[in-house]
């Protein structure tokens, strides 16, 4: 990846004392980012801008400073990042790692169009959106345009969570009802409101479910209610949507909207059965609510084929508000409600003002548009398809080995490890999971175990991931599980033909 190469200073200001004073600012701010690629020449030493303290002071500050809820990966021997590009990460030793989880350094990390984009602006100017400003606008066009024609009214903030939180004001404001169905596992933010809505989090603390909130079952057809045997799991779990707004309407009350993530993430790597949607989507209506598509994960073209993973669902689903974030700024914070025109103006009709600081602000917006333009220019769709497909391939080969794999489910670079301790009963294998992503990290790639048993290795890396990238990881991950299964007297000889069909092109989306 070419180093950032900042234009000469001031270039592109207005003329005048202001634009000096830019001009003067932005070149201490190119000396900081040239000290710190001549420091990237020395790693392991402190000496660099890359380390204040030595690993040891670092977690001793941490500890005393940080709140002890903050949890960083690896709990047990966490690990101490300094710089990243790319897929990779790097350790204040100098050690590289594969990042296969990072979905929010989307176009890779420190891409350099996307930090030449900032530094451009930051000079320049940054303020509210309350000034007219062609960066909001420009970046709201762009974004449209990848969106179905009705999904043309942006609200930008800084987080999933308030995007989340927004989209949630916005459906109860349009048809005045306050009730929301979630599904069971689903995460959607860390405020209050959606903590609410989050049973991934309010089961685990001592919160008990809102009577306003109704969980449904995720659409899971590998270990959920309704499997991949079933003659209709779409229809099944949909009816079970139906059930839960006419339970709702007999106790007098009424549905302002259904949440889900378009592919459930935390909940497990889960990708619901073609048809779900369209079936909740009428049922939500019918009840006049709405249905959010939360795309705070899997959006910005992470399934290869379609930009937006709601689109995999086909052309009839067409969400009424659509959240976004993570990937969406490559690790600045900047996320974004879209939605109709119809409901955009039934919020407003409330008469009251809709203002968020740094939503949308000229820096955000210009990141935005470097993000999308590298998903443009590099291909990165193309990318996630051809890499994911090989993966999923070379993942399926592993499952045919080795007993502990359950399934893997994934389209594009979204793709899920289910590790069972017993292939017919589905048995989640925690504790092998834990021990997995652990040794993956001493071979130098980081994945993480999710899902309501934390039985599941999530992978869904920049997408610059690379067919090599996916060739070693899959390779240290047999290694891995054999050792596993060995010391388990698990593995078997002949666990299931290499010609097993994967289950997620046979009965979901190809
Ligand atoms: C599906 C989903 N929605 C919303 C959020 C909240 O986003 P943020 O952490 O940016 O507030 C997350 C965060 O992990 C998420 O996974």
């Amino acid at each position: 990846m070419p180093p950032v190469t900042p234009d000469a200073p001031g270039e592109g200001t207005p003329r005048g004392t202001a634009a000096g004073k830019a001009g003067r600012w932005g070149s201490l701010a190119r000396q900081a980012l040239a000290g710190e690629r001549e420091s990237r020449g020395a790693p392991g030493s402190r000496a660099t801008m890359c380390e204040l303290y030595s690993k040891q002071d670092t977690l001793a500050l941490r500890r005393k400073h940080i709140g002890p809820s903050c949890k960083v990966f690896f709990a047990a021997d966490p690990i101490k990042i300094v710089r990243a590009q790319g897929q990779y990460m790097f350790d204040e030793r100098g050690e590289q790692y594969l990042d296969c989880i990072n979905n929010v350094a989307h176009v890779g990390h420190c891409h350099p169009e996307v930090v030449t984009a900032a530094l451009k602006q930051m000079e320049l100017l940054n303020t509210n959106s309350r000034f007219l400003h062609d960066n909001i606008v420009e970046y709201a066009r762009r974004l449209s345009a990848t969106l179905p024609e009705t999904l043309s009214v942006c609200y930008f903030t800084n987080s999933g969570s308030e995007a989340n939180d927004l989209a949630l004001r916005l459906a109860r404001q349009f048809r005045g009802h306050q009730d929301v169905i979630t599904l069971d596992h689903a995460y959607h933010g860390h405020l209050s409101s959606l903590i609410e809505i989050s049973p991934y989090k309010f089961r685990k603390g001592k919160d008990v479910k809102k009577e306003f909130v109704h969980v449904a079952p995720t659409p899971d057809t590998y270990r959920g209610k309704y499997r991949e045997d079933h003659a209709d799991p779409a229809g099944a779990y949909a009816d079970e949507v139906k059930k839960i707004i006419e339970e709702a309407h007999n106790s007098g009350r009424k549905i302002a909207a259904f949440i889900a993530e378009s592919m459930q993430s935390c909940g497990g790597q889960i990708i619901p059965p073609a048809g779900y949607f369209q079936k909740v989507a009428e049922y939500v209506h019918r009840a006049g609510g709405v249905f959010i598509a939360d795309e705070v994960q899997v959006g910005f073209g992470r399934v290869g084929k379609h930009f937006w993973s709601f689109q995999m669902h086909g052309e009839d689903f067409v969400p009424d508000i659509v959240t976004m974030g993570k990937p969406m700024g490559n690790g600045h914070p900047m996320a974004c409600v879209v939605t109709t025109k119809e409901i955009a103006e039934a919020f407003s009709s409330s008469g009251m003002e809709y203002f968020n600081t740094y939503g949308g602000n000229p820096v955000s917006s210009a990141i935005g548009l470097a993000v999308l333009n590298v998903i443009e220019s590099e291909d990165l769709q193309g990318n996630a398809t051809r890499v994911g497909d090989y993966l999923t391939e070379l993942l399926n080969k592993q499952k045919a080995k080795h007993t502990l794999i359950g399934d893997i489910r994934g389209i594009g670079l979204f793709i899920g490890i289910d590790l069972v301790k017993d292939q017919q009963k589905r048995t989640p294998a925690t504790d092998e999971a834990q021990h997995v992503i652990y040794k993956m990290k001493e071979k130098q790639v980081l994945l993480s175990a999710d899902g309501p048993h934390r039985n599941v290795l999530k992978i869904k890396p920049p997408m610059c991931f690379t067919e090599e990238d996916a060739k070693f990881m899959v390779d240290q991950l047999d290694e891995i599980l054999t050792v596993v299964e060995e010391a388990i007297g698990a593995r078997s000889e002949s666990v299931t033909s290499e010609n097993t069909p994967c289950r997620t092109k046979n009965c979901f989306f190809t």
